[in-house]
């Protein structure tokens, strides 16, 4: 193990430690600060978008020795970059291995059957890839092909895919991988196959992390969602209450992501395949291709064709992530009944109307919001992206991102599997970032009603409690039954924002 391992391994664990700290106590009920705004160009040198994005926020926001830390990371990434490639791992070593650095760490728990075929085919119907498949034909597809247009680095496979699977009641199997060139791979070409699904991973899990968890959850759903709170609804407003929870600490991870992940020295160029003006250019795409619709999850999961998986049991996340998003729609309803008896008093709201209209300046696209039903959906979706679908891409990758002949985050353009897998320090840096990034944040079933403002308003959030009691009830037997269980939208173990 390098010194460089060792020194930012030790970070991260400390970095991690103070994360579990912050997050035991919830946040205290106080006005947020107004923060600063600016534009993409300023903010992460994106031109042309018209999006606005938080600046440099305010001391009560990000500490000065928030400030201090990131200010010494920043400098370790650029003078002391964890890129090192020193040693290969075979497959047996790096088993052995992996956690070493986290002094054997929190154990990785995976299925007993993940190093088969089928092991790996469930992480898109249980795993951190499950919001990406879609029918077509006779096939379910994940299509990654977008990341074809982004440079990358010299040597690295590329890793623009498409997977091809087929899924029933004993569970999914994958068909073909169709690697960039248009060559497609079966799992019967041996050698062929195993290093063609590794380069499929490396780029399934660089656009889950980059893409799905870091632009569409922090930048298209958690940010906005925080100017509101912060900048254009009054404090005393009963929905900036609503959406306290579900905002808490997510300007200030964003802001970290701003100066540790982005950038030319920044962990996403460093840790996958592409360069700096790579990432940017898959930035870029993110953002303008950006849909809200995509996340309304149960008309999404129609329009992909998978609602018969769900209704054969085959399909844990679609039948676990429509009961949650149920619940949330219940609460938010019941929330909004509390404030607006009717749509008259709705449409007297002439502050959150201007709230609203100010919103659509720091969205990717725009959104609609004409009446009490409409403002439910919307906020039906903020809420689910931030809590049940940011554990999906985000919350989960320590167990499913790290084992490197498993779900490797990088591949070689090797010709064997040995070849192709990350270098030993590559996968060790890897594993540093995930651990220090899946830390439990705020939970969404802690008793939030300490910042309702009136009685209606607490007694729908205990409500929603109750609710989401129930529903850890409902998944509590679904695992009993399932062959293998799928614990993650749990109540208990989701959080109220993405505070990490
Ligand atoms: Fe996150």
């Amino acid at each position: 193990m390098t010194f460089r391992t060792r020194l930012y391994a030790r970070l991260q664990t400390r970095s991690r430690a103070s994360l579990n700290e912050t997050f035991r106590h919830l946040p205290p009920a106080q006005a947020p600060s107004r923060v600063p705004l600016a534009s993409t160009h300023d903010v992460w040198d994106l031109p042309g978008l018209a999006m606005q994005v938080p600046a440099d926020l305010p001391r009560d926001v990000v500490s000065r020795s928030e400030r201090l830390k990131t200010g010494v990371l920043s400098l370790l990434l650029r003078h002391l970059p964890n890129t090192e490639r020193r040693t290969r791992w075979d497959r047996a070593t790096a088993e052995q291995h992996l956690l070493d650095v986290l002094d054997g760490g929190i154990p990785i728990d995976l299925w007993a059957d993940w190093k088969t075929d089928a092991g790996w085919a469930r992480l898109f119907t249980q795993g951190p890839l499950a919001s990406q498949i879609r029918r077509e034909g006779d096939a379910l597809v994940a299509d990654v092909r977008p990341l074809s247009k982004a440079e990358r680095y010299a040597g690295l496979a590329a890793v623009g895919v498409r997977v091809g699977l087929a899924i029933d009641e004993r569970g999914p199997r994958p068909l073909w991988i169709e690697l960039e060139d248009g060559t497609r791979v079966t799992p019967t070409d041996g050698a062929a196959w195993e290093r063609a699904r590794l380069i499929a991973s490396a780029g399934l899990q660089t656009y889950t992390v980059f893409v799905k968890h870091l632009v569409h959850l922090h930048f298209c759903a958690a940010q906005p969602l925080a100017v509101l709170v912060h900048n254009l609804l009054p404090w005393e407003h009963p929905l900036a209450r609503l959406l306290f929870p579900h905002t808490a600490g997510s300007l200030l991870v964003n802001w970290r992501a701003n100066r540790s992940l982005l950038g030319p020295h920044g962990a996403v160029q460093a840790a996958y395949s592409y360069t700096w003006s790579g990432v940017k250019d898959l930035f870029h795409h993110a953002l303008t291709t950006f849909d809200y619709a995509d996340y309304d999850i149960p008309d999404a999961l129609a329009r992909k064709g998978l609602m018969p998986l769900i209704e054969s049991g085959a399909f844990p996340y679609g039948e676990d992530a429509l009961l949650v998003w149920g619940v949330i729609e219940r609460y938010v309803r019941d929330y909004i009944e509390a404030v607006y008896p009717d749509e008259a008093s709705f449409s007297a709201d002439t502050t959150l109307r201007r709230a609203l209209d100010d919103l659509q300046g720091v969205l990717p696209k725009p959104i609609v919001v004409t009446d009490r039903a409409s403002l439910e959906h919307m906020l039906t979706r903020f809420i689910a992206m931030v809590t049940f679908e940011h554990k999906l891409v985000g919350g989960i990758a320590y167990e499913f991102m790290t084992v490197p002949y498993f779900f490797p985050h990088r591949a070689w353009d090797g010709a064997t599997a040995e070849d192709t897998v990350p270098w030993r320090e590559e996968t060790e840096a890897n594993l540093i970032g995930k651990w220090g990034t899946t830390a439990r944040s705020y939970p969404l079933a802690a008793d939030w009603s300490y910042v309702a403002v009136d009685e209606r308003t607490r007694a729908a959030m205990r409500r929603f409690r109750e609710a989401l009691d129930e529903a850890g009830r409902t998944i509590d037997a679904r695992n009993a039954r399932r062959a293998h269980p799928f614990p993650f939208f749990h109540p208990a173990l989701l959080e109220s924002s993405i505070a990490v």
